[in-house]
């Protein structure tokens, strides 16, 4: 068995109560004053309680909030660049007190996911926050959108989680970091390098997948499956891409595919300082950040995402980053590329815009396959086909 790399704070979380425990906590937790919760606040409640957003065991209280929006640290200096926060309408705000245990329940199940411990109860200044974490206040940002559509009253402290949320499909690629440090390791892997996605894997992101293979152990494909904004293309379509785009150009035993059951921010920079954490509690070593990692529109520049790493020691982090700079194909090298191997001119790359490969893929046409594998692009082809089916059902 290999050891696997210290999980960020030295420990790896785990909040999920088991067996006679829970039961007596759920029958406890009927007592309690239930707050339902959306998708969003549960996929958070369900990563703190399996260690993913270790070292934090609950909503985050004042102390480490303030801490984390402006410096990119907790209160006790543990490097963290996102707010995890539950937020809580003013009336309910105004009634609850600290050292109040509530029952939060999902907001369409009704059903009891987890208990929170209320130690901490604070007014966010939320243009504030999303200029210091998604570097603009511009409500038409997305992550800045689902922010400021979120109460300003948060409430913070720990959490036990006492049921999970259940996939709908391909459960069988949903992994706990206990799971993939264990698995990682029973493979003898001494180094993973993580890759996060909320795309389908097109050939820029198989380039700098496979160029970090070149010097690690093995790739942990892991896509991002909570929310996201609604023109991405669904989580279900993309597994079916990933699995197909697995089987005919990786090496099995060198690649393992589990997903990110996160909400996507597209807070660029501080988003992909958090993904790499993220990643170093499912047991990553090295983590792949390329062009405009995590962000949305004009809102970053094409480094910035890398650059910030620059804010922090190789200690504070323990994960390393691997930067890849924007790749495509070149059609004089014949191969892919970047400007840090490619000397030809910027006429003799293949460039295609999101907007016009989601126009090639409705109107039933692959992209070229400098682009995009003909396997992924039927996966894609018909799931958009499916779509349109659904819309008109
Ligand atoms: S993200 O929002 O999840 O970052 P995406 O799925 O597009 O978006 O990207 C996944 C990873 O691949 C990120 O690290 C991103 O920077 C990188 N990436 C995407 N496209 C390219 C490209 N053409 N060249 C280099 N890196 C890329």
């Amino acid at each position: 068995m290999t050891t696997t790399i210290a999980p960020h704070g030295g420990v790896l979380m785990n909040r999920v109560v088991k067996d006679e425990e829970r039961e007596e906590l759920l029958h406890y937790a009927s007592s309690l004053r239930s707050i339902p919760i959306n998708a969003w606040a549960l996929s958070d409640l369900d990563l703190i309680g399996v260690g993913a957003f270790s070292p934090l065991d609950g909503f985050m209280q004042e102390a480490d909030y303030i801490s984390v929006v402006n410096h990119m640290r907790l209160a006790n200096g543990t490097v963290w660049s996102i707010p995890i926060t539950l937020g809580l309408d003013e009336e309910v705000i105004t009634s609850l007190r600290e050292g109040e245990e509530l029952a939060l329940i999902g907001d369409l199940d009704g059903l009891i996911y987890g208990i929170l411990e209320v130690r901490s109860i604070y007014q966010a200044d939320q243009q504030y926050e999303a200029v210091k974490v998604f570097k603009t206040d511009d409500p038409a940002h997305p992550g800045v959108a689902k922010l400021y559509a979120k109460p300003a009253y948060y409430v913070g402290g720990p959490i036990r989680l006492l049921n999970r949320p259940k996939p709908e499909q391909f459960d069988q690629f949903y992994y706990d970091p206990v799971e993939t440090r264990r698995i990682f390791s029973e493979k003898g892997w001494r180094t993973v390098v993580g890759f996060q996605t909320r795309n389908p894997v097109h050939r820029a992101h198989e380039y700098i997948q496979k160029s970090a293979m070149e010097i690690v152990d093995a790739l942990f494909l892991n896509p991002l499956v909570g929310e996201t904004k609604s023109d991405d293309i669904s989580a279900d379509v993309r597994m079916r891409s990933y699995l197909v785009l697995l089987e005919h150009y990786y090496p099995k035993d060198r690649t393992f595919l589990g997903v990110f059951p996160a909400a996507m921010r597209y807070a660029g920079p501080r988003e992909a300082i958090f993904h790499a954490i993220v990643r170093k509690n499912y047991g990553c070593t090295h983590f792949i950040v390329g062009r405009d990692h995590a962000g949305v529109g004009d809102y970053y520049g094409t480094y910035e995402a890398q650059e910030i790493f620059g804010q922090f020691s190789k200690e504070d982090l323990g994960i390393t980053p691997l930067f890849f700079e924007h790749s495509f194909f070149c059609t004089r090298c014949g191969n892919m590329a970047s400007s840090k191997t490619c000397p030809h001119d910027s006429s003799d790359h293949l460039h295609l815009s999101g907007t016009k490969v989601r126009a090639l893929l409705r109107a039933g046409q692959c992209p070229p396959e400098q682009f995009t594998r003909p396997e992924v692009a039927q996966i894609l082809i018909d799931g958009m086909k499916e779509a349109v089916v659904t819309q008109v059902d």
